[in-house]
């Protein structure tokens, strides 16, 4: 793409309320110190030390939003998995706790969900004191080493002091292995319609459906997926739930697939169906395969059980396995996506997924300063007016097209950068029709020759305006675009924070709306 030199234009005008002076951020921080060592994530849940990958368990229960996590507490690369564990009140603040779920005798403690038995199905609780009950993956060593295919099955443990201490169960596992290698990442409902529990668990490469009176004994119902969707890495971590269509009133069922490697960006990602569900069978006739997150670090995302107000909410893993253990950060390893609300739009005859950022954001805002709307012609630098210029922040930008005064740029967008040349952009690229996010050369030191990369999705706008919504942090950058419907989530690495941030147009101009940048208070400050 060819590049004209545009003159500068410093158009843009800044309400700053109070810039410079009284920086409300940190100037200094100790890299030594839990939560601020260099590249730890502050508005993003990461374990106290050590390895993280898989967000595990998620049930809302008595005012808490619960998550475990896959966790490995000797070392920060992956290893014996464990259940992490951690309580929220509200999605963003998260109070470190205890692990959850040990290995044992019959292996590993792989990914897997939680739900609230609220009749207490089980009988493992009271009807006073339903129990939490976890499902998880028992991953057996002994039989890896033995090369038995029979590796992985179902287990279960439940708890009756929210969640606090958690008993296995005594007959474990509760689903034997059939005969498939890749067998785990049991999610758990309970299905009103047909009065029983519903465990969809990743069979090789297919979805597999049971069915269960009491979360104790399991009937199979249907499996999902040959031919279906993408198929050029491992199915992991589904989800199946209901979430209604905007604007109407049809529900649809929404099957999750992790799947590693495969993604559009490469290594791991999250496909999905939609479709229904009758109490035994997953359909749909979706044919094209969709994308979640179209950026290379969200994966193994799956939603909360019980949500309060109907939500349904998400949380990933925010890393790839191509290079899941390489990163340079040594006292921990992993962190969570940002958590988001999913939605469903109905657009012809396609549904479509829709992510934006829990509301609960707002809980992190420290001052907003406002951005004028202006044209952008080649380069407008944002961070040197305002005081906290610096991650964490939330950016919202509404781009229009350019009127008749010049021409439209051929890409827009907004680029990180620090004083060493490293940079991330994030771009809509006009010609082609795509968002597309730029990180060849965001990191300071090269760990893995997966990492740079250029990640695209194709999008045509056909609105006057686009907003972007943008949450910017030490360490990623994740993009909400076109109304949920675009969505990027990736790391970076630099050798010096990114503390500079800049809009760009390139070729042309692009007409910058209006926009805010917000400061995001750490979620650890209290740590
Ligand atoms: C996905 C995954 C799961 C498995 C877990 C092991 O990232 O491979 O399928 O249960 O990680 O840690």
């Amino acid at each position: 793409m060819k590049r004209t030199a545009i003159s500068i234009s410093l158009a843009i005008m800044i309400g700053c309320a109070s810039c410079a002076s009284n920086a409300s951020q940190k100037e200094t921080t100790d890299e030594t110190a839990p939560f601020q060592e260099k590249h730890r994530p502050q508005i993003h849940f990461s374990p106290k030390e050590h390895w993280m990958n898989d967000p595990n368990g998620m049930v809302y229960y008595e005012g808490e939003y619960h998550l475990f996590y896959q966790h490995y507490p000797e070392a920060s690369v992956w290893g014996p998995m464990h259940w992490g564990h951690a309580v929220s009140e509200d999605l963003v603040h998260w109070e470190h706790l205890p692990i959850a779920l040990y290995p044992d005798s019959l292996g590993y403690i792989f990914s897997g969900s939680a739900v609230v038995d609220w009749r207490n199905t089980s009988g493992l609780g009271t009807k006073g004191n339903p129990p939490l009950i976890a499902f998880f993956t028992y991953h057996d060593p002994k039989k890896e080493q033995a090369h038995d295919i029979r590796v992985e099955s179902q287990g279960m443990a439940y708890s009756s002091d929210k969640g606090r201490t958690w008993t296995k169960y005594a007959q474990n596992p509760v689903l034997q292995n059939p005969g498939i290698g890749d067998f785990r990442d049991p999610k758990v409902f309970w299905h009103e319609p047909s009065g029983k529990w519903i465990m969809a668990v990743t069979a090789g490469q297919t979805i597999r459906l049971y069915g269960s009176p009491d979360c104790l004994n399991w009937t199979y119902l249907s499996d999902f997926g040959e031919g279906r969707g993408c198929h050029d890495g491992v199915w992991e971590c589904p989800d199946l739930f209901p979430l209604g269509v905007k604007g109407s009133d049809e529900t649809k069922w929404v099957l999750i697939v992790n799947i590693n490697p495969g993604g559009p960006a490469g290594g791991s990602a999250t496909q999905y169906f939609v479709g229904d569900f009758d109490g035994s069978s997953f359909t749909s006739e979706q044919e094209e395969t969709l994308w979640m997150d179209h950026g290379k670090d969200n994966y193994a995302g799956v939603t909360w059980s019980d949500a309060p107000n109907g939500r349904r909410i998400l949380i990933g893993w925010m890393n790839n396995w191509q290079y899941a253990g390489e990163k340079p950060c040594e006292t921990w390893s992993g962190a969570a996506t940002f958590p988001r609300d999913l939605g469903l739009v109905k657009e012809d005859s396609r549904y479509l997924l829709v992510s934006e950022p829990v509301r609960e954001i707002r809980n992190l805002y420290g001052e907003t300063v406002r951005i004028d709307g202006t044209r952008i012609e080649h380069i407008v630098p944002l961070s040197d007016k305002i005081s906290f210029g610096k991650a964490p922040i939330e950016l919202k930008l509404t781009f229009g097209q350019e009127e008749a005064v010049g021409s439209p740029a051929s890409r827009y967008g907004i680029r990180l950068k620090n004083g060493k040349g490293e940079h991330i952009t994030i771009g809509y690229d006009n010609t082609d029709k795509l968002f597309y996010v730029d990180r060849t050369n965001a990191v300071g030191e090269v760990f893995s020759d997966k990492y740079a990369s250029l990640h695209v999705c194709p999008y045509t706008a056909d609105t006057p305006e686009m907003e972007w919504h943008l949450l910017i942090d030490v360490a990623s950058v994740e993009l909400f675009a076109a109304e949920g419907r675009v969505v990027f989530t990736n790391t970076f690495y630099p050798s010096t924070p990114f503390d500079r941030i800049e809009l760009f147009s390139e070729d042309g101009t692009t007409r910058l709306l209006s926009g805010s940048v917000t400061e995001l208070k750490s979620i650890w400050d209290n740590q």
